[in-house]
């Protein structure tokens, strides 16, 4: 049987070869990581997960695990869970106080090193407080350390703060890293069109992958549009708006639900899949991440899509990127 690396590296080469170069717009593809999770001694609980193909030609799974408040005392048995459930991509960040813990679900089942490490996609993410080049290869020593792992999938700047701009040392200090082995992708978070381009300015290079807040409410068209015209991957975060769209459109959704037998959740995650999205909601709950990922047996409608697509407005239920920081 293929082990699921075999069969990820397959994939990557086989597009990359018929390409000739990265393309510009993500390509989906499909692997399976039933054989790794085989090795786990148990089936998978969630189906295979569709993969993306980034602009460094590494390839993302679509649907991963969110950790934002998920307490210590509590991530480790939540990420064995997920990974127990098949769950092959972890979104975490120093700013979760988290890490440990991450670090530790995932090495109660091996995913800390050999054939089922190459079989995870693990984000993190470096904290306001340490941009610029010397704090980032030092936060990033700590973190990598907390996590147990000698590489991470994708490291990411977590928000621009473009009142105390250092992203372009910061972005140094990742290359370095990458250069290194020690990260696969480099991405960003809460980019607008304005910071991703000044980022371009000064480093001469755009991140993979962008993460920002989107759900059917609240769309940010005009990054989805920047990020696709340059061969950036839309990253969801708060995919279902922290619960807040689950009944969104006045009846829409449930409407939805009911008619494909689904939950509410289900219909606003689909959604982000066939937008092309990678999404990490987070659930604490085994039976909802299940839930979660299990989005592939039904389809929207292009009509579906485009009564979803007209709940956009311009409420967040996050922080403004132009104003926020943790620092
Ligand atoms: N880069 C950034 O600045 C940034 C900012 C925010 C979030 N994020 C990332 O995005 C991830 C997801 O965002 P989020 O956690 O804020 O919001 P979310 O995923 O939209 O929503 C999470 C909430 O939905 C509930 N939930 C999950 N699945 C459900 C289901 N099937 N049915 C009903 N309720 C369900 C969860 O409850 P239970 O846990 O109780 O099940 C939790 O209360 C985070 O964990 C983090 O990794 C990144």
């Amino acid at each position: 049987m293929s082990t699921c690396s075999d069969l990820c590296a397959a994939t990557a080469s086989l597009q990359l070869s018929d390409a000739g170069i990265p393309p510009l717009s993500p390509e989906i593809g499909r692997t399976s990581w039933t054989s790794n999770v085989g090795n786990l001694g148990e089936p998978a609980q969630v189906p295979a997960t569709p993969l993306l193909r980034l602009r460094d030609g590494n390839l993302i799974p679509q649907i991963g695990l969110g950790v934002l408040r998920v307490e210590n005392g509590q991530t480790a048995d939540v990420v064995e869970g997920a990974l127990r459930a098949g769950y092959r991509h972890i979104d975490a960040a120093a700013g979760y106080g988290n890490e440990r813990e991450v670090g530790e679900g995932l090495k109660r089942l091996g995913f800390d090193k050999g054939e089922l490490r190459k079989s995870l996609w693990i984000t993190t993410k470096v904290k306001d407080t340490n941009q610029g080049y010397d704090s980032t290869l030092r936060a990033f020593d700590e973190q990598i350390s907390d996590l147990g792992l000698e590489y991470v999938d994708m490291y990411m700047i977590h928000w621009p703060t473009p009142f105390d701009w250092r992203s372009a040392d910061t972005w140094k200090a990742f290359r370095k890293l990458r250069s290194e082995g020690r990260i696969r992708t480099l991405g960003v978070c809460n980019f607008l069109p304005e910071h991703l381009e000044r980022l371009a300015d000064e480093v001469g290079e755009l991140p993979a992958v962008d993460q920002i807040e989107l759900h059917p409410t609240f769309q940010q068209r005009d990054v989805v549009e920047y990020c696709e015209s340059k061969g950036i991957v839309v990253e969801a975060y708060e995919p279902l708006a922290r619960t807040a769209d689950l009944h969104a459109g006045d009846g829409l959704i449930d409407r939805l639900a009911q008619a494909h037998q689904v939950s509410n959740a289900q219909i606003i995650l689909r959604w982000h899949l066939q937008k092309g999205y990678v999404l990490i909601p987070k659930s604490v709950h085994l039976n909802r991440q299940v839930e979660n990922a299990s989005i592939l047996d039904f389809s929207l409608s292009d009509e579906e899509m485009a009564e979803i697509d007209s709940l956009n407005t311009a409420t967040r239920v996050g922080h403004d990127p132009l104003t926020f920081s943790y620092a």
